[in-house]
């Protein structure tokens, strides 16, 4: 198998905030004492790894103060881990020999406002050492693909949020990257914007570039990515493919049956996690799993039930984040 595209191991970001926190040494001067109150630090990134292969469209998941942003800092280099490190595209973190080779999207991109799309994807390119006609090119190509060909003319200062975060993404992608890190690309967007950020998503997965991004918003990743990681307060909590995520053993099965009267139904509901009327006569039952499944047919068929469907629910991502949240010790 070939090296990841990007991999980190047991990274920590600590931040010392407050008091005291900002004071360069303060922190080794005063350890070990109590100074809660005073000094504080915000554990924002506690032991994160992560494993990305070449290729793969990589969700990297979590709600607000995760610490996805914090993550992708430290794997741009823009901020150095506490500890841990990795490496990407084969380099170490922060090196300049991978930068050639990556895209970044910053959260909250800060652009030259005064420029106009060309101008400002032709800053971009220069920085990489493109040819003044392969940055051309480029530029109106990327315009094009993200749907801002008819704001040709007009500085990004009167672009809408949505806009500006377009022309982010084809900044990202001057450069013809391997490896594409947007930190949420879909914030700000409408459906029409959403749609498009993925369907560039899948083009460049299509072309068999990596790419990692991070949201909070599960339905997107759901459509588009291969492997998901969720995390909260700092760790991953969950990792792994898309499906084996979602067709977790634990999923629930539904089955509907009919032609039960009250008394069966509630002998019925006893072998269920739940039981309620599914109208015209029929009855549900949230089963725990498939190995609930067997024995509770066997219970129908004694009380002379008609069988009408089994349904294995998968669980969305969605339950699985809730859940995985919701199994937070405190931070
Ligand atoms: N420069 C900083 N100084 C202090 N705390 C920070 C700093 N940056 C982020 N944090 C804190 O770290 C946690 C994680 O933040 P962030 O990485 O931005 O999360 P996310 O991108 O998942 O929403 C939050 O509690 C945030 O307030
Ligand atoms: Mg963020």
């Amino acid at each position: 198998m070939s090296a990841p595209a990007l991999q980190v191991q047991d990274l920590v970001k600590t931040f010392d905030v407050g008091f005291l926190g900002a004071v360069p040494g303060v922190r080794r001067l005063t350890r070990g004492w109590n100074l809660k109150g005073i000094a504080q630090r915000v554990e924002a990134v506690r032991g994160l790894s992560l494993t990305v292969a070449p290729g793969q469209t990589f969700g990297f998941l979590g709600p607000n103060g995760a610490g996805k942003t914090t993550t992708i800092k430290m794997l741009m280099g823009l901020i150095h881990p506490t500890s841990g490190g990795g490496t990407l595209l084969g380099e170490p973190l922060g090196s300049k020999a991978a930068r050639a080779r990556l895209g970044f999207l910053p959260e909250h991109p800060y652009f030259y406002e005064y420029l106009k799309p060309l101008e400002f994807l032709d800053f971009y390119g220069s920085l990489f050492n493109m040819t003044a006609r392969e940055r051309k090119r480029r530029a109106e190509a990327l315009i094009d693909r993200v749907g801002l060909q008819h704001a040709i003319n007009r500085p990004i200062r009167k672009f809408s949020k949505g806009m500006v975060q377009r022309i982010g993404v084809a900044q990202a992608l001057i450069n013809d990257p391997d490896l594409v890190v947007l930190d949420e690309p879909m914030s700000g967007l409408d459906p029409m914007g959403r749609k498009d950020v993925r369907d560039i998503i899948t083009d460049l997965r299509a072309k068999g570039k990596t790419v990692f991004f991070s949201s909070h918003i599960l339905q997107d990743v759901e459509l588009i990515c291969d492997r998901v990681a969720i995390v909260t307060h700092g760790r991953v909590r969950a990792e792994g493919p898309l499906d084996e995520l979602m067709d977790a053993p634990t999923a629930n099965v539904e089955v509907v049956a009919r032609g039960l009267d009250g008394a069966a139904v509630a002998r019925l509901a006893e072998r269920a996690l739940t039981a309620q009327p599914a109208g015209a006569g029929r009855q549900s039952f949230m089963l725990a799993d498939e190995s609930a499944v067997a024995p509770f047919l066997a219970a129908l068929a004694a009380e002379a039930g008609n069988l009408i469907s089994v349904v294995p629910h998968r669980r969305s991502l969605e339950e699985i984040f809730v859940e995985t949240a919701g199994r937070e010790e405190a931070p």
